[in-house]
């Protein structure tokens, strides 16, 4: 018996939907193949914004007619859409060929699940209020070697106004420390070179005997091996000098760092229940750059949080300017049931978000587009993970997270490659093997 999943949303979820293979492997489904071959379809979905339900919704009814001619064809829908309240009867109301609903609290129960869909008719439903234990004991069927992911905290406390994140997946639970090393440890003993360090805010991590998050990241780091530390979300309240003598100390640790700063302007900031301040953000910068002068730093930016005024935006696009961002990833605000923002009163027009979100992708793609092209004649070094069929060009990332592509007659993913850049393209470089 086969299975195909279908991912939607963060790494933590790409990651879930490891650990989904593996619980499939264990049910008696023995490999991944398309949706059409398969004996069972697992959605994995994500509700962050309106945009990702609805692409979900699109490609679970399109399943209608494959389900009507396929006899034991199983489909399940877990993770976060189904874990926010009340969705779970209203998805199994609009789509009552749905065998298996799991939240993202119930993914140890899912093998159990699939046994009772084969026994009973009616569909089954499982979406518990939180975890009981923080180790899952699943063993993930992990797909995106040379780097493999590791989760050291779930959920999340911060509720920020806009974001759904901790209703669905509940409050924090950090894995025991030593758990952690022995499944670095493990890894790297497998010939992983690329550790990342999950959790929705993995500066929250307290390790059992207190072991803050950069303790921990110091820990991962001075596992032995050939290999290279990433960690991500981190959270500007949470920026600390510590974290950066840890990243300074390390040579394994990518001199990266994903800092999600969502809007430059304070009121903003403070109505969207970030607790820092748009000087406190750039003064924690400076401190970084003062420390590691090379550390490149990636954000994360909404447009058209309720109230928003046009001066308020361009502050976000003035901090843009400051931040020196390597590169973002832009958001319009989309209105999430039960969040805080959703109730609040000066929503933005569509026309008038759209118009701020266009602004700030163009200036986003032209900081990118001045710091990769400074990169044209210098050598990189990149670990390579996948080959691009359509370029025809094998591909990885530097530590900075700068992309980098090039032709080889070998098969080098896994390898760590020098490159030498002979053109940019937007936020991609290319070269050759030196
Ligand atoms: N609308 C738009 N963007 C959002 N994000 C989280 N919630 C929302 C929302 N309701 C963005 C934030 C966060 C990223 C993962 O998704 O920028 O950092
Ligand atoms: Fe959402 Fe804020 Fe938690 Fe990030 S820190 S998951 S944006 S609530």
């Amino acid at each position: 018996m086969k299975y195909h999943i279908v991912t939607y949303g963060c790494q933590m979820n790409l990651h879930e939907s490891e650990k989904i293979a593996g619980v499939l492997r264990a049910a008696g489904y023995d490999a991944p193949t398309s949706a059409e071959e398969a004996d069972i379809i697992v959605f994995n979905t994500c509700c962050i914004r309106e945009n990702a339900e609805n692409h979900a919704f699109g490609n679970i009814g399109a399943l209608k007619k494959l389900k009507r001619q396929k006899k034991g064809l199983l489909i399940a829908v877990g993770g976060c859409m189904v874990q926010e309240e009340g969705k779970a009867a209203y998805l199994k109301q609009k789509f009552p060929f749905i065998d298996i609903f799991f939240g993202t609290h119930d993914l140890p129960e899912l093998k159990h699940l699939i046994e009772r869909k084969r026994r009973e008719r009616k569909s089954v439903v499982s979406v518990r209020a939180a975890r009981e234990e923080v180790e899952d004991g699943i063993s993930p069927v992990r797909t995106s070697y040379p780097n493999a992911w590791v989760n050291i905290i779930y959920g999340c406390n911060n509720f920020c106004s806009y974001c759904i994140v901790p209703y669905v997946r509940g409050r924090e639970m950090s894995r025991r420390k030593e758990e952690i090393l022995s499944e670095v440890r493990a890894l790297v003993k497998e010939g992983y070179k690329e550790i990342t360090l999950l959790g929705q805010n993995v500066d929250s991590y307290r390790g059992d005997d207190g072991t803050t998050f950069p303790e921990l990241l110091d820990a991962v780091a001075s596992i032995e091996g050939n290999f290279r530390v990433r960690f991500m979300t981190s959270h500007p309240k949470d920026f600390s000098p510590e974290l950066v003598a840890v990243m300074k100390k390390h040579k394994k640790i990518c001199k990266h760092l994903h800092l999600p700063v969502q809007a430059g302007s304070n009121r903003i900031l403070q109505l969207m229940n970030r607790r820092y301040t748009r000087e406190k953000y750039l003064e924690d910068l400076a401190l970084l750059r003062r420390e590691i002068p090379d550390c490149e730093v990636t954000t994360d930016l909404i447009v058209a949080f309720p109230t928003e005024t046009e001066e308020e935006f361009q502050e976000t696009l003035s901090l843009v300017e400051a931040a020196d961002f390597a590169s973002a990833f832009t958001f319009i605000y989309s209105p999430r049931t039960g969040t805080k923002a959703a109730q609040m009163e000066g929503r933005i027009g569509e026309d008038v978000a759209k118009d701020r979100i266009t602004r700030l992708v163009a200036l986003v793609n032209e900081l990118t587009r001045r710091k990769s092209a400074k990169y044209v004649g210098k050598t990189i070094e990149i670990l390579c993970e996948d080959y691009d069929a359509k370029k025809k060009m094998y591909l990885g990332r530097d530590e900075y997270g700068r992309m980098g592509y090039f032709k080889c007659e070998r098969d080098p993913v896994g390898e760590f490659i020098r490159l030498k850049i002979t053109s940019a393209n937007g936020i991609s470089l290319y070269g050759e093997e030196v």
